[in-house]
């Protein structure tokens, strides 16, 4: 007889691991099936922790060279180990993969280890090398997540034309890497070899870099990422990449052709719904490829849920984990919400971009009247301590009731100061709550502050 669980969750990523989790708090009988190894999905193997651990070793490596000796501190030459530096970085992954092992554990979540399928109402089978196991469930929720989006005309050799898993891996330094897609993947990994010595050009399709993000921050990312060296040709659609000898073409659609040593495809990713038996239970995708679900994370199907990157909205580790928790407390009888509204998003290059809400293009576009107040990092004293007074903090408001919209942050640290702004707008905060609450000094956060006074005209130091 197949083994019954309350609920069984497929894919161990960020959305099903930590709804496996949440269920079991709630008291369900939990499975959690993940095909490969180790638990986490793409975020915690080949995604968001490998390479925000590159990012944080290339960081410390390029300001040996640079940075340090505006604090009065002399090195000699520093020295690249690349190999200690990936090692670092799987060290990183495998405790953090390790963790959420031992969580597993201390929830009692039934883990199998194989490919599942759903073959009928409730049933589910775990396929691996060795054996096929049946079992049934009560509700099922797929969480199995997004894979790379390919590009007609690039042939992915898994080496040198190949993804972000191969970039977070390169064995050497290439002596040119050519990165096409200027979006979140782009520039985190193409900030990491620049900054190990690689020269770096990316090819973005639109005239501009990191589309959906505010514009005019957008743009300011762009000087500084050319300040750093990164190279771009925008306006300029990748056609073909191919290996040619020793060297890598990647033809562009009027402009010359790019020759390098390493390609790194980023170009977005696509939902992971192959062989997961939703035609057993009448599922049909939409035109991107996503499962439909209804504002419970529900499919068409009877007791089947959906959450992260195989539904609609950003593909975001983060908001997977939340979809995830409101799916189950939702099964579980409570009343699990989201709210995309307040969802931030990262990049985190030097200086990270972060964002939460509406940028100030969809607010025009929506035709909404609003009142902005920005506040430089240049006139922040932490941000001078940090000597790292690039970038800016913007908010944006209702003109009329003074609700915060957006906030979008470039600058020091942007990653962490956007999660005051998202609890801001959680609470339905307006410009005037944030001026009047007590930033301590001397902090980063004084910046969000002044941007909120700023938007009534009164910033105190600029
Ligand atoms: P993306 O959607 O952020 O950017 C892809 C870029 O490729 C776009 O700017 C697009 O215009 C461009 N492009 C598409 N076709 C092209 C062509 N033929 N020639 C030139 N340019 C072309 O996708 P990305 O960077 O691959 O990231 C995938 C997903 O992973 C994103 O949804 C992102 O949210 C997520 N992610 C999030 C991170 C974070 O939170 N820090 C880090 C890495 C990824």
């Amino acid at each position: 007889m197949a083994t019954r669980h309350d609920l069984v969750v497929i894919g161990a990523g960020p959305g099903g691991y930590v709804a496996a989790i949440r269920a079991a708090q709630l008291g369900l009988n939990v499975a959690c099936i993940e095909r490969e190894t180790v638990l986490g999905g793409t975020c915690l193997r080949v995604g968001c922790i490998p390479s925000k651990a590159l990012l944080e070793s290339s960081e410390v490596y390029a300001s040996c060279q640079e940075g340090l000796a505006t604090h009065g501190i002399r090195l000699g030459t520093a020295a690249l180990d690349l190999h200690a530096m990936l090692q670092r970085k799987d060290k990183t992954v495998g405790a953090l993969t390790r963790g959420i092992d031992g969580l597993f554990r201390k929830h009692k979540i039934t883990r199998y280890t194989g490919h599942g399928r759903i073959t009928g109402a409730g049933q589910i089978v775990v396929e691996n090398e060795q054996d096929t196991l049946g079992l049934s469930a009560s509700r099922i929720l797929i969480a199995t997540g997004s894979v790379p989006a390919e590009l007609p005309g690039v042939v992915l050799d898994g080496d040198r034309i190949g993804t972000s898993t191969e970039a977070l891996s390169y064995p050497d330094v290439p002596s040119h890497l050519v990165v096409i897609g200027a979006g979140y993947i782009g520039l985190e990994l193409g900030s990491v070899w620049r900054r190990l010595g690689a020269r770096v050009t990316v090819v973005e399709y639109l005239d501009r870099i990191l589309p959906g993000m505010d514009s005019e921050i957008a743009a300011e990312a762009r000087r500084l990422f050319e300040q750093q060296g990164l190279e771009f040709r925008l306006g300029s659609r990748v056609t073909a990449a191919r290996i040619e000898g020793e060297t890598c073409v990647v033809e562009c659609l009027d402009s010359k052709p790019l020759y390098c040593d390493r390609v790194l495809v980023a170009v977005g990713r696509r939902p992971m719904t192959t062989g997961l038996g939703l035609e057993s239970i009448g599922i049909t995708l939409d035109a991107q490829g996503r499962i439909p679900v209804d504002e419970h994370f529900a499919t068409g199907a009877d007791a089947v849920y959906a959450v992260g990157d195989v539904i609609r909205g950003p593909m975001l580790a983060h908001k997977a984990q939340e979809e995830g928790i409101a799916c189950v407390e939702t099964l579980a009888g409570g009343a699990g919400r989201v709210n995309y509204g307040a969802i931030p998003g990262v990049v985190y290059t030097a200086p990270e971009i972060a964002s939460v809400g509406r940028t100030e293009d969809e607010l025009e576009e929506a035709g909404l009247a609003y009142r902005k107040g920005t506040f430089p990092f240049l006139a922040n004293g932490r941000a001078h301590a940090l000597d790292h007074t690039e970038g800016r903090v913007k908010v944006l408001a209702d003109k009329k009731t003074d609700r915060v919209l957006g906030v979008h942050v470039i600058g020091p640290r942007a990653g962490d100061l956007i999660a005051e702004a998202a609890a801001a707008m959680e609470f339905g905060a307006s410009s005037e709550d944030i001026a009047r609450t007590c930033h301590a000094h001397p902090t980063l956060a004084e910046a969000l502050r002044e941007a909120a006074l700023a938007v009534d005209g009164r910033a105190l130091h600029i």
